[in-house]
């Protein structure tokens, strides 16, 4: 079975009703990422985090997986399909896909603030006051900016024996994750499905379409090539 790769950013979730972050009305329009989304904002407004991550999780969590997520899964039955994706959310696995690495974390784990091995499940609000089993602190299982992105060794090397890479509603502006798309083999077709297609780091087809209508499409064209 041949594989494909799928590196998915906020665009694939937009379709669903998330918000994205850069594009209008995006979140980093409603909030300053040095006060949500850093270790420094964390020690310095716990709650304004928390309650950043209570939203998303809930606004998540009302989510339906779309089209896009949905034929993900129908690829299935015709390549080996890794999703590495830099979104929060569950509505990969939701969907069903089997193989779903996060690059930035998951809204519905917390860990210790003591031992970032101690992950749990959350799918409530976190609030300052909650801990686990030994009475530590607990923070959101998020990957903030200015931290190691641990899982991206881990997605290297997926992309390097893929046959197909299709990106997927990233503006990819964010690294590590822009810069997978370099890691896959020089024959590997490479697709890029986005409204608003930012210029990748090497020769990409791209789709000129949301999620829900351009991944399905070509979903079918790569299940005809299989
Ligand atoms: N379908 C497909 N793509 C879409 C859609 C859609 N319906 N709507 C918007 N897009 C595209 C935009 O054109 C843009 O290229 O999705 C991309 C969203 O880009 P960003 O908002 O920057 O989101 P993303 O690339 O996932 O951000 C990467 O930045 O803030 C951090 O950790 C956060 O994981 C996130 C990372």
């Amino acid at each position: 079975m041949k594989k494909c790769v799928v590196l998915s950013g906020a665009g694939i979730s937009a379709d669903s009703g998330l918000k994205t972050f850069r594009d209008a009305g995006g979140l980093w329009e409603g909030y300053k990422v040095t006060d949500v989304c850093t270790p420094e904002a964390f020690a310095r407004n716990p709650d304004l985090v928390l309650d950043f991550y209570n939203m998303r999780r809930q606004q998540a969590n009302q989510a339906m997986p779309n089209a896009a997520h949905e034929a993900l899964v129908r690829l299935e039955s015709y390549y080996h399909v890794q999703i590495i994706t830099q979104n929060v959310d569950d509505l990969h696995e939701r969907a069903g896909s089997s193989h779903v690495l996060h690059l930035h974390g998951e809204l519905n784990k917390v860990r210790s603030c003591v031992d970032e091995n101690e992950i749990l499940v959350w799918t409530g609000d976190l609030k300052r006051s909650d801990t686990d089993g030994k009475g530590h602190p607990l923070r959101p299982h998020i990957v903030w900016f200015g931290e190691e992105v641990p899982a991206f060794p881990h997605a290297v090397e997926q992309v390097r024996d893929a046959d197909v890479v299709m990106v997927v509603g990233t503006s990819l502006q964010v690294y590590p994750a822009a810069s997978l798309l370099e890691f896959a083999p020089p024959q590997a077709e490479c697709y890029l499905v986005d409204p608003n297609p930012r210029q990748a780091g090497r020769m990409v087809e791209v789709v000129p379409k949301k999620a829900k209508d351009g991944v399905p499409t070509l979903v079918e064209e790569l299940i005809r090539r299989a």
